[in-house]
């Protein structure tokens, strides 16, 4: 992307930690870092893929850059607007330009409101009244995402999912806007269907100038849709490279562990050595990461320099960023010194024997902008938690 545009989305040393309380007086004992201190731009018009194991942080930032959570730390910037901690009444032309498309396309979609009345709701919740009446305008995005307007008064199980994800997808573009989370919006639906969801979001971003960051597990999908990647890795960027720097000389390890198990199409390739890279242990706990840099537990280069100092993210190449101290496909390049060490004293490293931080059951403190239970669908649920428990300016 150039230098020179602005972006859309700017986002600086973002966290999000959910504290974990514990006993009668909910002291908080610790807590789950799910997203660690992210730094990156999406620029207007483009797919930003974001890739990483479960429980990377993935949905963590995309609720963060959608305001569904209140970040614990770090800015998010939308078109040079500092909207990190925006109140309701801030947030409200906001929540028209950014939207969300949500992975379960059954859990998302209220069972008991028919089709019109979901795809209208954003229209009453921003007190909006389309030209030619919410109706019609709501029969035309049925059109425009490929369903038939006449089925305004169905209800979501009449639809299969795929059609479920498409209605979705209307409710998300209800109010036309700028930048649209779409997280794992087709790992829920049925190999042969999600081609034909990829295609109809890829269109309408032609259609209707999108802007797109794309969460997905599936690296054959993400490649599809992005123009770049952020691949992530316990709450961290490790890199973030164009999609053809990083399918054909990712620099990360880890991106290259990712990369070796993604089947290869390309007859170009051919030649291309692709041994399969198989990644021993399991992801380290977000409550205590490994010290230095957090993939040393399962990387295969890590030297003494890895366990103790963490490899900021750096532009190694043009348009490629990377953090890690021995980098791949580096040949060539001339990697910075790291920095001196600060004061950190490591006498062993922790076995990474802890598994994946379950969610806790205490819920998080009350200030934050966590979904109500009673709500019956997960973006009503979010839309309510956003209107109604943002924190106020
Ligand atoms: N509300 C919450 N309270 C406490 N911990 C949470 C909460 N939401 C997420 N987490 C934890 O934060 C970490 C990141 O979760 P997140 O859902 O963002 O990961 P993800 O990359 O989207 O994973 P997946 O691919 O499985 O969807 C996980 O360890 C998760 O258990
Ligand atoms: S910094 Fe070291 S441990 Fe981390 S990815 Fe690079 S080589 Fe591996
Ligand atoms: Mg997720």
């Amino acid at each position: 992307m150039s230098d020179t545009m602005e972006p859309l989305l700017k986002v600086t040393g973002l966290q999000k930690h959910f504290p974990i309380r514990k006993g009668l007086l909910q002291r908080q004992t610790g807590a789950v870092k799910a997203v660690d201190g992210l730094d990156f731009e999406v620029y207007p018009g483009e797919t930003l893929g974001v890739v990483g194991e479960s429980g990377c942080g993935k949905s963590t930032m995309g609720r963060l850059i959608t305001r569904l959570l209140e970040p614990t730390g770090g800015k998010i910037e939308f078109q040079g607007t500092d909207i990190s901690h925006l109140g309701v009444s801030g947030m409200r032309p906001l929540r028209r330009d950014v939207q969300m498309i949500f992975q379960d396309p059954y859990g998302s979609l209220n069972p008991r409101h028919t089709v019109g009345s979901i795809v209208s709701a954003p229209f009453k919740l921003q007190g909006v009244e389309p030209e030619g009446g919410v109706k019609k305008e709501v029969q035309r995005l049925l059109s425009l995402v490929g369903l038939n307007p006449e089925h305004y008064n169905r209800y979501p199980h009449e639809f299969s999912g795929g059609q479920r994800q498409r209605i979705g997808i209307a409710r998300a573009l209800a109010l036309k806007p700028k930048l649209v989370v779409a997280d794992e919006p087709v790992s829920a639906l049925d190999v042969s269907i999600q081609a034909q969801v990829v295609n109809l979001l890829d269109d309408l971003q032609d259609e209707l100038g999108l802007t797109y960051v794309f969460i997905a597990h599936d690296l054959s999908v993400v490649r599809h849709v992005s123009d770049r990647i952020a691949v992530m890795y316990l709450g961290k960027i490790v890199e973030l490279a164009d999609r053809k720097s990083l399918y054909e000389s990712p620099m990360h390890p880890y991106t290259r562990a990712l990369m070796s198990a993604v089947p290869i199409p390309d007859p170009r390739r051919k030649g291309v050595k692709s041994e399969r890279i198989l990644l021993q242990g399991d992801v380290p706990s977000p409550i205590a990461p490994p010290p230095g840099c957090r993939f040393h537990t399962r990387c295969w280069k890590a030297t003494d320099l890895c366990r103790t100092q963490e490899p900021p993210l750096l532009e190694l190449r043009p348009g490629q960023r990377v953090a890690c101290h021995h980098p791949e496909n580096a040949e060539g390049l001339t990697i910075p010194e790291p920095r001196e060490s600060v004061d950190v004293t490591i006498t062993k490293t922790p076995e990474p024997t802890e598994p994946k931080a379950p969610k806790p059951t205490e819920p998080e403190a009350p200030a934050k902008a966590e979904a109500p239970e009673s709500a019956e669908s997960e973006a009503e649920a979010s839309e309510a938690a956003a209107e109604d428990d943002a924190p106020k300016a």
